[in-house]
């Protein structure tokens, strides 16, 4: 009928009115959907919404970002065996004279996300037996992130399986693990385990949630943990705290001046579709990969590298590197922190070109700060000497120094 009047008064310029009138119609319907979806999903976690620019009207607009995005299957991971693939090996250290210290994130495709070679073993032995021996003082999940928890254990369940098809089997209720023989119900309540610790037996890294609280105030505090083999920090010194206070209270070099701002806004904006990692490194001076016992015994109530001994042999020295992760989870809001150890005796990878020079200049340009921070008073002296040494050597069987560029770029 409306048609008909429409046409009846303005022919085909009705038509075309009519039409836009539908689009725009539709338009707003879809709009106030999304909206309503946003709402509904975002009041976990208002943390969603920033404040930005428009580009087009120069306003400041409150944007919400795409809280239902769903990380796709990821490809399964190139030849991948339990027995044959290799730890990746990152060499995350850079030539002096300078060091800088800088948050070093960069963007990873969502498929890289965890992970897994043929270290597996040991890493899930000695994650079963911390868990058996420590408990909660390494495993901890605040009532408030439970449901982040969930969150995480249900997009491991997801993605294992896919990216690690020889090792993970996806069942009508969770996981199966046929090398282990573990099966694991992720839809039985209550769960046979804390949701954190069932994450930390599927993987070789350690697993930190961090939540926006109190919601709305952009600080977000560890509030999940499961922490089997951090080396050289505990859980229970850091659970409930900001991320600013976990990094004061640390001592981290420059913490305040060159990292907590850029630290706090990429907090407050990360989004659930791009993932970030970063790589670090320390040397330690035994070759426990669950805690470092040459800076106390984990139960002390303090620990610092006052008490490890000075100038041990070199086959005591051990590189640890560590490849962090980052992402927002979907649909908690909650950012997901991975952290998995690469553990090495210096002895081993100096065998590889260019490592020794390259480390020695490394450790030869860290401040005092970075210095005390890292330990190095207690090793220097050796860790240098033999570094050298070894890089003397590689020079005169033909290294050339000009192609590194060519053979190896950072992380590697
Ligand atoms: C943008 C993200 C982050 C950046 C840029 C960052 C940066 C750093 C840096 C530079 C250090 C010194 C050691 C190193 O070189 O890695 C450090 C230490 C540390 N970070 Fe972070 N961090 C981030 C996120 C987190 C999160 C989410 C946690 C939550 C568990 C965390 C926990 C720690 C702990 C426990 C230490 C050791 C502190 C200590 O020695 O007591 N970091 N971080």
């Amino acid at each position: 009928m409306l048609t008909a009047v429409f046409l009846d008064l303005f022919g085909g310029f009705g038509l075309s009115v009519l039409f836009t009138i539908a689009c725009l119609a539709l338009m707003y319907f879809a709009g106030q959907h999304r909206s309503k979806q946003s709402i509904s999903q975002g009041e976990t976690s208002k943390s969603h919404a920033s404040i930005e620019k428009n580009t087009k009207t120069g306003l400041a607009e409150k944007i919400v970002s795409p809280i239902c995005y769903k990380i796709r299957s990821p490809r399964p991971y190139p030849q991948w065996s339990i027995h044959q693939t290799k730890p990746l090996p990152y060499r995350a250290f850079r030539y002096g004279p300078k060091y800088n210290i800088t948050m070093g994130l960069r963007t990873i495709e969502p498929d890289e996300w965890i992970e897994l070679d043929n270290h597996f073993p040991k890493y899930h032995a000695d994650k079963a037996a911390r868990i058996q021996e420590r408990g909660e003082k390494c495993i901890k999940t605040d009532p408030a992130a439970f449901p982040a928890a969930i969150e995480l254990l249900e997009e491991l369940v997801s993605y294992l399986p896919a990216r690690y098809p020889t090792l993970f089997k996806r069942t009508s209720v969770g996981i199966d693990n046929p090398w282990s023989g573990e099966s694991f119900n992720i839809l039985e309540r209550p769960l046979r385990e804390n949701p954190m610790a069932i994450c930390a037996r599927l993987i070789q890294d350690d697993l930190a949630l961090m939540l926006e609280q109190p919601v709305g105030s952009g600080t977000y505090r560890l509030l999940a943990g499961c922490i089997l083999l951090p080396g050289f920090w505990r859980l229970s010194d850091k659970f409930g705290m900001s991320l600013s206070d976990i990094h004061t209270s640390g001592n981290v070099p420059s913490f305040k001046e060159k990292l907590e701002k850029g630290m706090i806004k990429f907090f407050q904006r990360l989004k659930p579709d791009v993932l970030y990692s970063r790589n670090n490194y320390f040397i330690q001076v035994d070759d426990s990969l669950a805690w470092s016992h040459s800076i106390g015994a984990e139960d002390n109530p303090t620990v610092s590298w006052s008490t490890a001994e000075k100038d041990t042999i070199i086959e005591n020295h051990w590189f640890r590197s560590e490849r962090q992760t980052l992402r927002r989870l979907p649909k908690t809001g909650a950012i997901c922190f991975t952290i998995r150890t690469y553990f090495h005796p210096v002895t081993e990878i100096v065998q590889e070109e260019y490592v020794p020079g390259r480390l020695a200049s490394a450790v030869r340009s860290w401040d005092d700060n970075v210095s005390i921070y890292k330990g190095r008073e207690k090793y220097g002296d050796i860790l240098l000497e033999y570094l050298d040494k070894k890089h003397q050597e590689q020079i005169e069987n033909g290294l050339d120094i000009d192609c590194e560029d060519e053979v190896r770029q950072y992380p590697w």
